[in-house]
Formats: structure tokens, C-alpha cells, sequence
């Protein structure tokens, strides 16, 4: 059922703001009307979030840094296991995103989370964790809302400790010729949904599964299909787990 807090989600999303001068006030400008729906919203059309962070392979006593992880709201299906980490850094660059993980902290008693207004491909990050010092960082459908996604996983790269894992999870898109028959999409599927989704400002990239990759020894990949709740339409996501070589 849409819910009156669902319909101003939808109209703020349908009839989103991306003016400004940078990225970071675009992205304040999209994210900040529709801040309070956010999570109900976004729950029943980004899949595959949950099963992402819980099948992290991360233990207790580890650092873990969230890119681009907005309200936080993936750790919730792991809140049993949050208070066993030694550090949760949540980096945003949405305030009003973050007002809302700062809350959830705060209701949940994480003492260990640190929430950062920052953007995860500037060297801001490089300064703030030393290199080499988590254990384990995800992307949950932010690598298509940052523009420099690359430098992004670079970014992850450096703050990663030799052996430390990635997990991402985002809309997936195939290359005309992937490198994998499991990989392959039909022309139809790798052209429009690209194109639909840059009107919301999300970039939907052929590169993330063959660059992460290259980057990372594969621990698992998996692309999977859902349909998008009360249509007939069906998106492609994938889950890429990874180690640092
Ligand atoms: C679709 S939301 C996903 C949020 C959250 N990870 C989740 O699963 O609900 C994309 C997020 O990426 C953030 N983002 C986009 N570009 C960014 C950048 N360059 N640096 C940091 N965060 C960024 C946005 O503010 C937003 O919170």
C-alpha cells in the first residue's frame, strides 16, 4: 500500500531537484526533501542489500567502511552483530542522510559508528582512515550515484588492509560481450535501463563487475533479477564480493 509518506517520497523523486554547482549540492538536493521516506522507500526497490552485509565475511574486533552508506539503515540487518565492531565509518556526503544514521546511532546505542559529511573519491578519506586500516568496506547502490566511481574503489583500495574485503551491491548492467555467459544481457536490458535510470541522476556503468574484477580477487559474484514491486517490470542487480590482492 503507498502510504502518504511513500507519495511525497515518489513526488520528491519524480520531481527531483538535481541543480548545483557540485556534486555534493546536487546530491543534497536530490536526497534532502525525500530524507524522512528514504528508508521505508528505498527498502522495497534496492534489493539484495541485507544479503549483502550479512554474507561480508568480517569478524568481531574489525573496522568497516561504508561509501556512500546514506542512513545507514543496511546495518540494521546485522544490528546484533554492529556492537562487535570495533568501528563503523559511514561516509556521506548527503547532511540530511546523515541526520538520519546519526539517529539510528544514537537509538541503537552504536557507539562505534563515525559518520563523515565527505566525498569517498577525494583524498579527504586517504586523511581521515590511514591506509591500510579496515578490515572490510561496501558500496550499497552508491557506486552508481558517484560520478568518479573508479576513484572510489581506489579510495576503498588504499584505506582496505592486505587481505581485506569489498562488498558492493548496485544495479547491474552488461558489456556487449561480457566476459561470462552468466554475465549477459539482452540489448534491450543494457541499453534502456541505463537510460532511464540517468533521468534519476544514476549511473548504471558496464565497468563496475569487469574493473572490480581486475581490482579484486573474486570471492563471489552473483547477478540477480526482481521485479520492481507493483509493476511488471524486473531489474538486474549484482553482489560482488571481493578480497584485496
Ligand atoms: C542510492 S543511495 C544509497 C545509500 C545507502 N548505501 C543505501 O543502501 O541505502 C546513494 C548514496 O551515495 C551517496 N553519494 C553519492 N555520491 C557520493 C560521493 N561522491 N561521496 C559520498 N557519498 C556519495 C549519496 O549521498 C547517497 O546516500
Amino acid at each position: 500500500m503507498i502510504t502518504k509518506r511513500d507519495f511525497h517520497t515518489l513526488f520528491s523523486l519524480v520531481f527531483a531537484r538535481h541543480r548545483g554547482a557540485t556534486h555534493a549540492a546536487r546530491i543534497e538536493n536530490f536526497y534532502g526533501p525525500q530524507a524522512s521516506g528514504y528508508d521505508a522507500f528505498r527498502w522495497r526497490i534496492l534489493h539484495g542489500r541485507s544479503e549483502l552485509y550479512q554474507s561480508l565475511p568480517v569478524n568481531a574486533g574489525e573496522v568497516w567502511a561504508d561509501f556512500g552508506g546514506g542512513t545507514a539503515q543496511n546495518f540494521e540487518s546485522i544490528a546484533q552483530f554492529v556492537p562487535k565492531l570495533s568501528k563503523v565509518h559511514v561516509f556521506d556526503l548527503s547532511p540530511s542522510l546523515l541526520a538520519v544514521a546519526r539517529r539510528r546511532a544514537e537509538e541503537r546505542g552504536w557507539t562505534n559508528f563515525v559518520l563523515h559529511e565527505a566525498d569517498v573519491t577525494s583524498e579527504t578519506i586517504a586523511e581521515t582512515l590511514k591506509p591500510a586500516s579496515c578490515d572490510v568496506t561496501s558500496f550499497s547502490y552508491s557506486l552508481s550515484m558517484i560520478p568518479n566511481w573508479f576513484l572510489a574503489i581506489e579510495r576503498a583500495l588504499e584505506v582496505l588492509k592486505p587481505g581485506g574485503v569489498i562488498g558492493v551491491v548496485d544495479f547491474y548492467a552488461a558489456r556487449r560481450y561480457p566476459d561470462s555467459p552468466k554475465q549477459v544481457q539482452s540489448w534491450w536490458r543494457r541499453t534502456i535501463f541505463p537510460i532511464w535510470f540517468a533521468f534519476d541522476n544514476v549511473s548504471i556503468n558496464p565497468d563496475y563487475v569487469p574493473y572490480l574484477s581486475e581490482r579484486f580477487e573474486t570471492i563471489h559474484l552473483e547477478i540477480k533479477r526482481v521485479r520492481l514491486p507493483k509493476t511488471w517490470i524486473y531489474v538486474d542487480y549484482f553482489h560482488f564480493i571481493g578480497r584485496k590482492k
